[in-house]
Formats: C-alpha cells, structure tokens, sequence
C-alpha cells in the first residue's frame, strides 16, 4: 500500500498548482468517498478511493494511458503551426499532465491516436523494434485494381527511399478503401504507397493499433478515454 498526501494526489492528476490544490482542499472543495477533508497533508493509498474536485469526480492514475478518436484538422505536434493540435480536445487535467502523443498522424488522417505520460511507454510504442502494426483504411479516389495489394506486400519504390518499402498485410475492402497494414510509420508512408501504385488517397483513417481496433471502442470521433488493461494488452499483439 502507498500513502500519499491528498494534496500531492490532487496536483499529481493535473488539477493545478501545489498552492491551487492545497487552497482547494483547505476551503472544502475535495471529498474522498463523499467526505470532506480540508487537511492537504492527509495521508491515503489513492487507489482504494473515489475522489471529487468541485464535484468532479475523477480516479488516481499514476500515469495516463488514453485513447482518441483523432478528428481531422488537428495536428499530432505539442507545437501546432497550421491547425490546432490534438491536445486541445483532452481535458485541462490532461493537458497539465504533460500528456504526448505517440508517434504522429497527418492533420488530415482519423482514428486510433495513443496518448501517454509514460515516457517509456511511448518509447516502446513508437520504436521500430517492437514492431506494433498499425492499420489504416486508406480511401482511394480511383478505384481499387485486384492485384494492388499483392503489389504493396511485395514492396513499392518511394521517393527517398533506398529500398522498396512493403506492407505487412493489405487488403481491399472496397472498390475504394483499401486495408494496409503496417510495421513501421515514415512520414506520410500510406499516402505515398497509394501513390506508388498510381492512385491517390482522398481519404485515411487509422483503424487499428495491434489488435485494438477502432470498432471495439464505441469512441465518437474527437472523444477520449482511458484505456484498460486489457485493452492495453492488445497493443503489443500482431493484427489477428
Ligand atoms: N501514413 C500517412 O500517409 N499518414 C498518416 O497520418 C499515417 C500514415
């Protein structure tokens, strides 16, 4: 069991400063289980209670493992330049607690985007070496040609690219979205490979990560979540 001072477990969750906390907690604003406490050195393992900010309730998370459905026009950098970037559509907390996203999608690509405060985490995730295959729907303007997939497991030749470049798996969908499956994630490496093969991608979506799909997680597009640990367990998993 670890004990914590209430008021570090407020400031730890993104609440605000040591001082906010401290004045919130003192002035009646923080209850554990229903109950005022006004001592912020009150000690407590945060992981057996419910706790309420201003009447918001929230739970301890040591750190944050969270999952958006990433609308387009959001860019994936904590520095946006063009378009507002994805940490915006977090909650405050969230972003104070210095939340990043793992690994990048284009302003204009949906879907699956992980979200962490866990550096190691997000290192694994993003490394090359762990292999987690990401899978995109990508929606082509033209249609979809039956040997077009077979094209992309054998390997497409990109500009500034020394080799051939393959996918992992790839399948067509429909007469215009075709699946991709990919080990690794160069920059804009599916709009490139559709283009490759002489087509052109209108539209992407990132569908999978692993064996999470997009469809398990009822998430509306621009909504966030925790993830559970199950769900955290289909992240190092290959795509069924
Ligand atoms: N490939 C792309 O072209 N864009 C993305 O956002 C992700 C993969």
């Amino acid at each position: 069991m670890k004990t914590l001072p209430i008021e570090k477990i407020l400031q730890s969750q993104g609440y605000g400063s040591r001082k906010w906390c401290r004045d919130c907690i003192e002035n009646g604003n923080f209850r554990i289980d229903g109950q005022v406490f006004t001592d912020p050195k009150f000690l407590i393992d945060p992981s057996q209670h419910e706790f309420r900010v201003f009447e918001e309730r929230f739970d301890y998370h040591e750190q944050v493992y969270l999952i958006l459905n990433k609308p387009s026009g959001f860019e994936c950098s904590r520095s946006p330049t063009r378009h507002p970037g994805v940490l915006v559509l977090l909650s405050d907390p969230m972003r104070r607690r210095e939340v990043q996203p793992v690994g990048r999608l284009d302003h204009d690509t949906t879907g699956l985007l992980l979200l962490s405060d866990d550096g190691g985490f997000i290192h694994r995730q993003s490394s090359p070496k762990h292999h987690v295959p990401k899978t995109y729907w990508a929606h082509t303007s033209e249609p979809i040609g039956s040997e077009v997939s077979e094209k992309l497991i054998q390997g497409v030749q990109l500009n500034d690219e020394p080799h051939p470049i393959a996918a992992l798996s790839s399948k067509v969908i429909s007469p215009h979205i075709l699946e991709i499956v990919l080990a690794e994630g160069k920059y804009h490496q599916v709009k490139r490979m559709i283009a490759a093969i002489g087509n052109h991608c209108a539209r992407l979506e990132r569908v999978g990560i692993g064996r999470l799909t997009l469809a398990s997680l009822s998430l509306p597009e621009g909504s966030w979540r925790h993830l559970s640990e199950d769900e955290l367990a289909l992240l190092v998993a290959p795509p069924l």
